[in-house]
């Protein structure tokens, strides 16, 4: 018989934290491990080979640690490296346990959001250049245009608790006036980076009322508890007594007093080291 264990989450660093805070909201009764690469954060601007290395590095740590399913809370690492560990990586490493992102759940919902079918993408520079979103999103709806806007200095800005401040300002607002003008009928802004929820309210500031704006921690836990539905197999080998773990390849210190932000709530988190 199979051991049981915990439903992993990963990210680069504290920016899955949004995407986990959703998923205990809606399934409360299963144990989770979330895992932050925050001494190797950001990868948004790191080449495919680094950020596939580095993910499936923290994917094999986190089946290590007995979980059979693991979501890539990251879109830089769903865009990147999803594909290749669970075409390539998952049938040695082990076949019947499961590695998700959130690309594809985004994309399977989001044309029902716009009126206009323009949809406009913040996200990291890794990204926008995979074109993941253009190419998942047009295989649900052929008639939706996607516009997509790097933002390369919005990750190093959180990630250094540096959000709330002029600089975070004038980055913001450079990327919301860049992203607007590439189409004047967007009507629909995702934030598609899990870091970017703490940058919502100057978000929403450089954006026209009349726009949408989502995040995607919801739109992921939803299509996580339905996934779980349909592969009773996999949720009978998931652990549910609530337990929530924390790991940072990073300065725990630093971790526990900057998730609070993130999670919504205090947390105790583990040094982990990856080598
Ligand atoms: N939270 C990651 C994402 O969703 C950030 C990537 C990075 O480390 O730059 O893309």
């Amino acid at each position: 018989m199979q051991t049981k264990g915990a439903i992993g989450v990963f990210d680069s660093g504290y920016g899955g934290l949004t995407v986990l805070k959703e998923m205990v909201q809606l399934l409360p009764q299963y144990n989770f491990i979330y895992l932050g690469d925050n001494a190797r954060s950001p990868y948004g601007t790191r080449s495919f080979e680094t950020v596939y290395q580095y993910t499936l590095q923290c994917v094999t740590k986190l089946f290590a640690m007995g979980c059979p399913l693991v979501i890539l809370a990251c879109n830089t690492a769903s865009a990147k490296a999803l594909r290749t560990i669970q075409q390539h990586d998952l049938p040695a490493l082990n076949n019947t346990n499961r590695v998700l992102g959130v690309i594809r759940p985004t994309a399977e919902v989001i044309s029902s959001y716009t009126a206009t079918n323009h949809i406009g993408i913040m996200a990291t520079v890794g990204t926008v250049v995979s074109n993941s979103y253009p190419m998942e999103i047009q295989k649900q709806n052929a008639n939706i245009q996607v516009h997509q806007q790097g933002c390369p200095m919005l990750v190093p800005l959180i990630e250094n608790m540096e959000y709330q401040n002029e600089a975070a300002n004038y980055f913001v607002k450079k990327y919301v006036d860049a992203l607007l003008a590439k189409h004047s009928s967007i009507d629909t802004v995702l934030l598609a980076c899990t870091h970017y929820p703490i940058l919502m309210e100057q978000i929403k500031n450089y954006l026209p009322n009349s726009i949408t704006v989502l995040t995607q921690g919801n739109i992921v836990a939803n299509s996580l508890a339905n996934y779980l539905q349909r592969h009773t197999e996999l949720d009978n080998r998931l652990l549910k007594n609530s337990i929530r773990q924390f790991y940072t390849t990073d300065a725990v210190a630093d971790f526990e007093s900057h998730a609070t932000l993130f999670f919504g709530e205090a947390i105790k988190a583990n040094h982990l080291s990856l080598v």
